[in-house]
């Protein structure tokens, strides 16, 4: 008999089925323009960031891609120490915050890219390093980590999230949803082996974690955001659960765990 070894394992395939299974809502644009505001005057200037920006070597390094960039969350703080620094999104009210946080600082060599993951990315230019922070929750984690791979000459770095859940299973089950919990970073070391890549591997733990919702209405309005809108009946589960149960208990507690995965260019 034939022996099935993990080699045998399509991780790309399984992860494409692990998000359709786990019915995560695709997000348009416009949805993350809502939030720009927010993750600025979040994550600029973050615990977060700084985990981040200790764990990277920039030793020879002069041009940076900062891929679904946010408000310039990595980006920024890095680009006085660089020549050039590139921030890809396709929000334009992130390419905004970026913008004004560059000339906040003085800075003069930050350029905006106005593209998704799944555009063309010929005109990208190749960096020495290259970073995509919490931004690969893509449908195609395959392509998205060839991408990033070409554009670096030297160095990539990304984070993505330890675990999948958010909210307390209770709380999905209250809205009588079967839903599994999204797919996580093990995905991506799995396709990373398969396309002969061996990747350094680090956590950042944050403990910056967002208040619990003041309210049942933002409860509700933070679920949606991750699962999709809610149907009448749905909301009203969900508040006769909220409604009983302890405050905030709602939202998995902190810390809030990313792992750090890092590889250099042969
Ligand atoms: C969680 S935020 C992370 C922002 C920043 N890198 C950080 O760590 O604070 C995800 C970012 O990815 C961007 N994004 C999401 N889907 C995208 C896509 N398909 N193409 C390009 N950017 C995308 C969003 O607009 C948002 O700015």
């Amino acid at each position: 008999m034939a022996v099935r070894t993990i080699t045998d394992i399509d991780f790309g395939d399984l992860y494409r089925q692990h998000v359709r299974a786990a019915s995560r809502v695709d997000k348009a644009a416009s949805d993350w323009d809502a939030r720009a505001a927010d993750m600025q005057r979040r994550w600029l200037q973050s615990s977060y960031a700084e985990a981040f920006i200790a764990r990277m070597n920039l030793a020879g390094a002069t041009t940076l891609l900062d891929v679904g960039c946010g408000p310039g969350t990595i980006g920024l703080p890095l680009a006085h120490r660089l020549e050039r620094v590139y921030g890809l999104d396709y929000s334009r009210a992130m390419l905004e915050a970026l913008r004004a946080g560059a000339t906040e600082r003085g800075l003069t060599n930050v350029e905006a890219l106005h593209r998704a993951w799944e555009d063309d990315w010929s005109e990208v230019p190749v960096c020495d390093v290259v970073v995509a922070s919490r931004s690969t929750n893509v449908p195609d984690l395959t392509a998205a980590l060839a991408k990033l791979d070409a554009k670096a000459r030297r160095r990539i770095y990304l984070t993505h999230r330890v675990g999948g859940r958010l909210f307390h299973p209770e709380a999905i089950e209250a809205l009588g949803r079967q839903l599994l919990p999204p797919p996580d970073y093990i995905y991506i070391l799995n396709i990373l082996h398969g396309m002969g890549i061996h990747p350094r591997l680090d956590y950042i733990e944050s403990k910056q974690q967002r208040a619990p919702a003041a309210d049942f209405d933002e409860f509700a309005r933070r679920i949606a955001w991750s699962l999709g809108e809610l149907t009448p009946e749905e909301h009203a589960r969900l508040r006769a659960w909220y409604e009983r149960a302890p405050p905030g208990t709602g939202e998995i507690a902190a810390p809030m765990r990313w792992a750090f995965i890092s590889w250099e260019k042969a």
